[in-house]
């Protein structure tokens, strides 16, 4: 790998810039990993990636702009815009469709936007790469965003036989449900939780976990329902809820296989092969 002086005289007039966009963006592992897996592929120089901090209000402009910049490569989308992502570009993948949601945007050579969502098969990989099996599981999911809709889509077409979503606007849960059932009408839904329930995965998708004073997005007595606590948040790598189910001896899976398994994904959609 290069050093990072070499790393940054690499990048010429001729580098296609790719990005991050979020905000906050500082807690973003993805510009190290993604500018890890081109230098080792002789690509860095010919992209370079790079955090992209935007506010929601400025989002739409910001979009538009991205249709004019003729060296911009693509983004990786993360909180707040997955979804209103999807309503903001020219085209979306039948994945994007079916989700509502966004999480990596090509920008093609006439300018228009393609927009493509690849945490759900990440999730997927990232649990099977530990050695678990989806098909037949029982799954509890917290969160009806952008990563918990593209997870339970994805859970879906990848065999679980009960999905139950609980989230903080029990609304977003409700329409998840009914588009998830209606996707895949073999699938167990349930919005509740009961005290004799028993999940074989149960998944934070939602951002409680980033800030110290966050709650915990599963009570304790619920992990103790749980057989395994998998993660989305990415930082910190060992959340509160993790440290709470490791405590309980249960097995924990933390946010960054996810993200692992989709950096080849996301380069390859935003042309960086
Ligand atoms: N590891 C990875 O590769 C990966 C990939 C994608 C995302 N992530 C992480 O996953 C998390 C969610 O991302 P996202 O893109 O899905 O965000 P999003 O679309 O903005 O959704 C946020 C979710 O969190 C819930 N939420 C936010 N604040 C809350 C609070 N104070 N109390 C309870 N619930 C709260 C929201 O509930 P409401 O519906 O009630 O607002 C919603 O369900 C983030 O931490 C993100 O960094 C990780």
């Amino acid at each position: 790998m290069q050093n990072p002086k070499n790393m940054l005289a690499s990048i010429t007039g001729n580098t296609k810039i790719l990005g991050v966009i979020a905000d906050p963006v500082s807690q973003a592992r993805t510009p190290v990993m993604a500018n890890t897996l081109l230098d080792e592929r002789g690509l860095l120089g010919a992209f370079a990636m790079l955090p992209m901090q935007v506010s929601a209000e400025g989002f739409p402009a910001f979009i538009a702009g991205l249709r004019a910049m003729k060296n911009f490569g693509g983004a990786v989308v993360s909180m707040p815009h997955k979804i209103v992502t999807s309503s903001l570009v020219d085209e979306l993948t039948p994945e994007a469709r079916l989700v509502g949601a966004v999480n990596v945007v090509r920008r093609n050579q006439d300018g228009r936007l393609i927009g493509t969502i690849l945490d759900g098969e990440g999730f997927v990989a990232g649990l099977v790469g530990a050695g678990y099996n989806v098909r037949g599981a029982h799954v509890l999911l917290v969160g009806a965003g952008g990563a918990a809709s593209a997870i339970a889509f994805a859970l879906a077409k990848h065999g679980c036989t009960s999905l139950c979503i609980k989230n903080r606007t029990p609304e977003r849960a409700s329409a998840l449900l009914a588009r998830v059932s209606h996707a895949y009408p073999q699938v167990k839904i349930s919005a509740e939780v009961y005290s004799n329930d028993h999940y074989d995965v149960a998944i934070n998708a939602t951002s409680l976990g980033m800030k110290p004073s966050d709650e915990l997005p599963i009570a304790k007595g619920l992990i103790w329902q749980c057989d395994l606590i998998a993660e989305c948040v990415i930082a910190p790598e060992m959340t509160p809820l993790l440290l709470e189910a490791s405590g309980q001896g249960k097995v924990v899976q933390t946010g960054v296989p996810m993200l692992a398994a989709q950096m080849n994904l996301m380069l390859a959609f935003m042309g960086a092969e």
